[in-house]
């Protein structure tokens, strides 16, 4: 194959990413009250070494009780940003552009680390908080209740993901993400199963939706020319009466029209009765219909594992470019190989040009 897409630039209006690999955000648990340390800086760095388009940066928490555990990353305090500038100067210093998801967990906050067992810690708990959401039924029976939240709270959260983005921008991401799927606390306001308010926030789906059009609104406010806005969304809940691929593309047409450059297509995590009929490339297909219906740029996520499979992909024209999760920690210079496979030339870090097989 002469030329094949998936190493042909990806256009955004503002910048291009060298090819259409992606690093899809994977939390790292790793980082100390909120802040990032050399283990961020190393694993987001080695993919940028490996030559991926765009790293995009794990859940990376708005405030500290949106945070899925004690060890998520935050980015609610100025004093975050330092780390995560050198932590974006290194992957742009290797042709790759830096991502940030910013985000909140809502109800499925404050839990243990997902080594230790993952459990929801209760609010009186050492390494455990009170919980936000919608509503306040917790995602497992087993877990603690959320508290409900009033609506000058809801506008305070929105202010938090402004100022959270604004810090983005000073450390240097141009990719900035909304995370709006996997039943975190955007996507708890989306879905009818979980969204249970009867204020302007619940009910129909123009009041569901309310929430992640402040935050998209108050987001835009804070980006420069540099940037690029993108929304990470579960297009279904895998649930009867749940939210789905119809509500979601009635959503990217409205986020498409309020300045969001690109969507990233998931699935689930809502609710914990879901059914997902996991198999390679399973959330491909929405992204395609939302791809075809939207007339977004979109990405597709979730069991992509080979450069044929990620190649056939684009050339069905069901997304613009792949992301990948699991793929990258099994192999993190997957870039290079997949290259190789589909026959194309492509720039090594010249520390490791030795190793390319010519
Ligand atoms: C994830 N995933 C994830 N998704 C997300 O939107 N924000 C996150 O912070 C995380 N964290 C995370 C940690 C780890 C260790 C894994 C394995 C996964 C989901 C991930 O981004 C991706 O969507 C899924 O893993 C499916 O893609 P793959 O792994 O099949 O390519």
């Amino acid at each position: 194959m002469a030329n094949p897409s998936l190493y042909s630039p990806l256009v955004l209006k503002n910048f291009s990413l060298k090819n259409r690999i992606v690093v899809s955000p994977m939390c790292q648990y790793s980082a100390e009250q909120g802040f990032a340390t050399d283990w961020h800086l190393v694993h987001l760095g080695q993919f940028a070494i490996g030559a991926a388009g765009a790293v995009i940066q794990e859940a990376t928490s708005v405030s500290p009780e949106g945070r899925i555990t004690y060890g998520d990353l935050g980015i609610w305090e100025d004093g975050q940003i330092e780390k995560y500038r050198q932590i974006t100067e290194f992957i742009k210093s290797q042709g790759s552009i830096a991502g940030i998801q910013l985000a909140h967990a809502g109800r499925k906050a404050s839990t243990e680390k997902p080594w230790l067992g993952r459990k929801q810690f209760s609010p009186t708990e050492e390494h455990g908080w009170q919980t936000v959401g919608p509503a306040t039924l917790p995602y497992h029976e087993d877990e603690f209740p959320a508290k409900a939240l009033s609506i000058s709270e809801i506008e305070t959260l929105v202010l938090k993901f402004k100022d959270a983005a604004q810090r983005a921008v000073q450390a240097g991401y141009q990719i900035i993400e909304i995370h709006a799927a996997h039943g975190y606390l955007i996507h708890q306001f989306l879905s009818p199963l979980v969204n249970t308010r009867i204020d302007e926030y619940g009910g129909d789906f123009e009041n569901r939706i309310w929430l992640l059009l402040e935050i998209t609104a108050s987001i835009q406010e804070v980006l420069t020319s540099e940037q690029s806005l993108w929304v990470r969304l579960s297009a279904t809940d895998w649930a009867e009466g749940g939210w789905d691929l119809e509500e979601c593309i009635e959503l990217v047409k409205i986020l498409k029209d309020k300045g969001v450059e690109v969507v990233d297509i998931s699935s689930g995590g809502a609710v914990h009765h879901q059914q997902i009929p996991v198999e390679a490339g399973y959330q491909v297909p929405f992204a395609d219909a939302i791809r075809e219906q939207c007339h977004i740029i979109t990405g597709a996520v979730g069991l992509i594992t080979s450069a044929k499979q990620a190649q056939d992909i684009l050339d069905r024209a069901a997304a613009d470019f792949i992301i990948l999760g699991r793929e990258f920690l099994r192999h993190p210079h997957l870039v290079y190989d997949w290259a190789q496979d589909l026959g194309v030339d492509i720039d090594w870090a010249a520390q490791y040009a030795r190793a390319k097989i010519e």
